[in-house]
């Protein structure tokens, strides 16, 4: 693969100023030109709300909203834009899909009315990012389930454990696609099998590997995915909820208010259709927009080639971290099912204070515990240092991220 490294690095205009080593990605990424652009068109030429009025700046709005639904439909092999949701991002997506599962009733019967058991509990993993684990903690108790979690083997997760806790008592399945702390790509195609041998629901959460991991909610057989579009080059505070129809249709809507209505009446009010239906309000047009020119970058490189390119740097980053003496790695080696994600632990310094000096030199990487702090209690740490990658970062960023890493141990030290 050619990968044109300089002319990918021009499309981000924050890359301008050199010395300057984004690696952050994780957190979230970069914007590339052309969604800035698309959204400043918005803003400046044809601003109006979406759905309703028929002047030609509301026509267009509409059109370039609905056109970017579509690209995320295609993006994800969703069988129809009917099945996208827009959101504001991961959080709200898996708040949203939680509330609407238990409020519909379809936790009981599970994925298949077919198989007729009393569910009584949750599955999800030690790997889960709080967005998807909080709204599992609070379902849990609200109904009683119990709240069950496939454990971390080596940095991946551990699926003989996982063959036993799926079982016909399992409601739901809720599994990380690639963890935004080991980088790890979990082989959801085989949970996915597990849980639907049983009739449980599966939900996936596609926010670290959207972008770097070609989707294909029909290839991994799951009934809901969700991601947020900042950590794909989109603006923030807009995402993605798929459903698969069958089950989308079976659900009721959690939020109200207007648009996703089809009349209101003084004693009650009739849905409108799938996807508006779980659409209350006006959601985040520019950032919509924004999401569709994202899509269309991300595809104008490919995002298989974009995974083979930041596989190379992230398994360079991995040798050149474990060479530096007291620094341990906490990430998935195979850099082909690692998406870009490399966290570490320093013998020398807390990764706050590594942070810091790393910023001192504009090495941009996070200390923390990621939003993960039950994946971290799993390898034994309270916090770690993460570098994240994506298209644009070199194998200098890394070299950079290496010659601050040996002056914080000198300092340190
Ligand atoms: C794996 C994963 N899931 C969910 C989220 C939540 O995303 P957001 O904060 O955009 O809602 C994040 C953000 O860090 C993440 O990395």
């Amino acid at each position: 693969m050619t990968f044109d490294i300089q002319k990918i690095r021009n499309c981000f205009p924050q890359l301008k100023s050199d010395g300057y080593h984004y690696l952050d990605s994780a957190a979230t990424s970069l914007t590339p030109a052309k969604v800035i652009d698309a959204v400043d068109e918005y803003y400046r030429d044809y601003r109006a709300n979406v759905h309703r009025a028929l002047f030609s700046e509301a026509v267009t709005a509409t059109d370039k909203y609905e056109e970017a639904r579509r690209k995320a439909a295609q993006f994800i092999h969703a069988k129809s834009a009917e099945e996208i949701i827009i959101t504001s991002g991961a959080t709200e997506s898996s708040n949203i899909l939680v509330r609407t599962l238990e409020e519909s009733g379809v936790l009981k019967e599970g994925g298949d009315p077919t198989v007729m058991t009393e569910r009584a509990s949750i599955v999800t993993t030690e790997m889960e990012h709080h967005s998807a684990l909080v709204p599992l903690q609070q379902l849990a108790k609200r109904t009683k389930l119990e709240l069950k979690y496939i454990p971390l083997k080596d940095f991946g997760l551990d699926y003989a454990v996982a063959e036993k806790l799926i079982t016909e008592k399992t409601a739901l399945v809720s599994v990380i696609l690639a963890s935004n702390v080991t980088g790890t790509i979990n082989d959801v195609e085989k949970i996915a099998d597990m849980a639907h041998k049983v009739g449980a629901i599966v939900v996936v959460d596609a926010t670290a590997a959207a972008g770097h991991v070609p989707l294909d909610v029909r290839k991994l057989d799951v009934d809901a995915l969700y991601f947020s579009g900042h950590k794909m080059m989109a603006p923030t505070g807009v995402g993605i909820l798929w459903v698969k129809k069958p089950l989308l249709e079976k659900l009721e809507p959690s939020s109200f208010g207007g648009h996703m209505i089809s009349s209101v009446e003084k004693d009650g009010a009739e849905w409108a259709p799938i996807p508006e239906r779980f659409e209350a309000g006006t959601k985040n047009i520019g950032g919509m927009i924004g999401l569709g020119a994202a899509i269309d970058h991300l595809e104008e490189v490919g995002v298989e080639n974009i995974h083979e390119y930041v596989s190379e740097i992230a398994s360079y980053a991995m040798t050149k971290l474990e060479s530096i003496p007291g620094v341990s790695v906490l990430a998935e080696h195979d850099a082909k099912k690692n998406a870009g994600v490399v966290s570490f632990v320093c013998d020398f310094a807390h990764p706050h204070d590594v942070a810091e000096i790393l910023a001192r030199d504009r090495v941009a990487v996070r200390p923390g515990h990621h939003c993960a702090e039950v994946l971290h209690a799993a390898l034994e740490v309270k916090a770690t240092t993460r570098a994240s990658f994506h298209l644009y970062n070199t194998k200098e960023d890394v070299d950079a991220l290496v010659a601050s890493l040996e002056k914080a141990r000198a300092i340190f030290q």
